[in-house]
């Protein structure tokens, strides 16, 4: 852990929405009275109609509920753009910037608003209404906020998909929550290279369980010269033209779903993580105001995509929400060059900024000039999520990119908590390089040691959360006792997060990172009995095993241990094969970054794979390899190493 501590800029501290007296005072009152709490701050939306009960929860899962501002009604799209329109009507609400950086385009909270209103009446035409699922598979594109502000509109339920998962991956996320409707686009563009889109739309709508999908939008991004089916294709643009430009809000319980994000897991297939609509706004505009200490005209990028959580928390609802403006980027931080990101916010006079430590890791590599070339004069605060940031990439970040002015918010989420729980508040703590600080209001974090003794003052353990907050996940799509049985019965009575984390003297998280079986690869979420799943598929693979190891800039690798079949021998041309597997069926973020061939694997005598020794001969690190005298064969160990220090790969 490093020791250094930033103290909270005087300048900034002064101006803050938040002191240091403010957080501890209102911290208080968040866990003292959540209901007075919570129903002062939910008065911030707009409600149809009010609520008068608030926090309705427990994580005993013989007595199971989350519930928030549960009998009040409300649009979340309304929320986002009709109560800005008499002050904010041109006020900007999108900053598109494209690939290309010649291209960009600014959608005023108006404009948004009348497109998002011909495509919630477009929906409606093709029969979409309350609770119908919509699968978004769009690149980054203002189509993608129309798209799922519109479903919004109308009560439809948005899945949206990464461009980046194949179609395999994608035909999966359809079948499971049964979308009648697919929205994307002919072609995507991403750092000059294009992604076939529609193609993997067409081949996903191939296999079983998508049929049903009725009808298929495709926009126009790149006029590719792209296959329609008649009677289930239509262009998006065509569709929307000649749709009326107002459309009612409907009036939604706060609890109704408002969208499923799927996210990988330890075990199985990626889960469909259903967040609904009341405690989910509240939350993330919340977090949104006083985690960046947004002021009306503040130019806030957040550079995830809208595939993960953080595009929908923070590029699209939280600042929507506050009635602020959001750059949308399509491309990547190093197209045309390294300075990309710099020039973008030169270009814009971004002045809050918000992306993952896999991206600075990157762009340190390559040294300060491309970062110096831009001026960055009009930043104020810095951002980090996704991934723990190691102290060397903060400071870079700090000195280098924020002047060492910018206050810099290490902030501590996940899909499945909607948005930020852990994170400093740039007026009112101080920051350590490496630790996301203090929880937020509301937020119950805790450490427990295996048995699930909880464990006070300095202590390392595993990461849980004692109570609940509004913007909480409420179930999986589909299978609500996977939801029970993954996150509350590990330690009963407790959300487990995952994570392990340590605390220090002055009450400081560290998050250490996984310590169950999901990778975090470059911050994308990834679990290792998906990828194992695909390998095994292959006709010359008996057994696979998957690991994380340490990867200097994405943070995590993919290391795979592959046992052929009897007969079979290890080549270049198979492990081609074995990686371009996992890449259709997947998707490019999964590619494995070494195979090694193992005769066999580590396992107990009842025939479980010790992943621990795995992780360690991955991360050469065999003189800690611990007890293996459980092993059936620990000869087998042996042998893994050899061929790891012979450089299996
Ligand atoms: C990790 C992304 C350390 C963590 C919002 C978590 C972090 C997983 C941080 C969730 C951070 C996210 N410091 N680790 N500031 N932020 N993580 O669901 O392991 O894509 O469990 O949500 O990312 O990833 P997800």
């Amino acid at each position: 852990m490093s020791e250094k501590i930033h103290k909270v800029p005087d300048d900034f501290a002064t101006l803050a929405h938040l002191r240091q007296a403010d957080y501890q005072r209102l911290y208080q009152e968040s866990i003292r009275d959540p209901n007075g709490f919570w129903a002062r701050i939910g008065r911030r939306l707009d409600w149809i109609q009010p609520y008068t009960k608030i926090k309705d929860t427990s994580f005993d899962e013989h007595d199971f509920r989350i519930r928030w501002f549960y009998d009040g009604k409300l649009n979340v799209a309304a929320n986002c753009l009709d109560r800005h329109l008499l002050k904010r009507g041109d006020k900007t609400a999108i900053i598109w910037e494209g690939d290309d950086p010649r291209l960009s385009e600014h959608i005023s909270y108006r404009q948004l608003h009348e497109r998002v209103c011909q495509c919630a009446n477009a929906l409606k035409s093709l029969g979409v209404g309350p609770g119908d699922r919509v699968t978004i598979y769009l690149p980054m594109i203002p189509e993608a906020a129309v798209a799922m502000l519109a479903c919004a509109r109308i009560g439809a339920v948005h899945s949206v998909v990464f461009g980046g998962f194949s179609a395999d991956s994608l035909a999966g996320r359809i079948a499971d929550c049964g979308s009648s409707v697919v929205i994307t686009a002919d072609e995507g563009l991403r750092g000059g290279r294009r992604i076939a889109l529609k193609e993997n739309v067409d081949e996903a709508l191939k296999a079983s369980g998508t049929q049903c999908v009725k009808h298929v939008l495709v926009t126009r991004r790149l006029g590719s010269n792209v296959s329609m089916q008649k009677g289930r294709d239509r262009w998006f643009e065509d569709l929307l033209q000649g749709q009326s430009k107002e459309c009612p809000a409907a009036a939604m319980d706060a609890e109704s779903p408002l969208f499923i994000l799927y996210t990988s897991g330890s075990t199985g297939q990626p889960k469909g993580v259903l967040h609904t609509s009341g405690g989910y706004l509240v939350f993330v505009a919340m977090t949104h105001e006083l985690v960046f200490d947004l002021r009306e005209d503040d130019i806030f990028w957040c550079t995830a995509d809208v595939g993960w959580v953080t595009g929908h928390s923070y590029v699209l609802y939280g600042p929507l929400a506050n009635g602020a403006t959001t750059v949308m980027f399509e491309g990547v931080p190093s197209y045309p060059d390294a300075g990309r990101f710099w020039q973008i916010v030169d270009k814009h006079a971004v002045t809050l900024f918000y992306t993952a430590p896999t991206a600075i890791r990157a762009l340190m590599r390559e040294g300060e000039e491309p970062v110096k070339q831009w001026s960055r004069r009009s930043l104020r605060l810095l951002g980090s999520v996704g991934e723990p940031i190691n102290p060397e990439a903060w400071e870079w970040y700090h000195r280098v990119v924020g002047d060492g002015r910018c206050p810099v918010v290490d902030t501590w989420w996940q899909t499945e908590t909607g948005g930020i729980l852990i994170s400093p508040l740039p007026g009112a703590i101080d920051q350590k390089p490496g630790s996301a600080t203090l929880p937020f209001f509301g937020v119950q974090p805790a450490i427990v040691d295996n048995e699930g003794n909880m464990l006070d003052g300095v202590a390392e353990g595993n990461l849980v959360l004692i109570d609940s907050w509004p913007g909480q996940m409420r179930t999986v799509f589909g299978d609500h006792a996977r939801f029970v049985e993954t996150y509350f019965r590990t330690f009963p009575g407790k959300y487990f997060t995952g994570d392990g984390a340590k605390r220090d003297a002055d009450g400081y998280y560290w998050i250490t990172g996984r310590v169950d079986d999901v990778l975090n690869v470059a911050g994308h979420r990834l679990g290792t009995a998906e990828i194992e799943s695909a390998l095994v598929a292959h006709p010359k693979v008996a057994e696979a095993a998957v690991v994380g190891c340490p990867h200097d800039v994405k943070g995590q690798g993919i290391y795979v241990y592959v046992t052929l079949n009897l007969g079979e021998t290890p080549s270049e041309e198979l492990r081609t094969e074995l990686r371009n597997r996992v890449r259709q069926e997947i998707g490019a973020i999964a590619t494995p970054d070494f195979i090694q061939w193992a005769p066999s694997l580590p396992k107990t005598r009842s025939g479980k794979i010790m992943r621990r020794i795995l992780r360690k001969i991955a991360a050469n690190e065999h003189d800690q390899l611990g007890d293996i005298s459980t092993l059936a064969d620990p000869g087998v160990v042996d042998s893994l190493i050899r061929e790891r220090l012979n450089g299996s790969d």
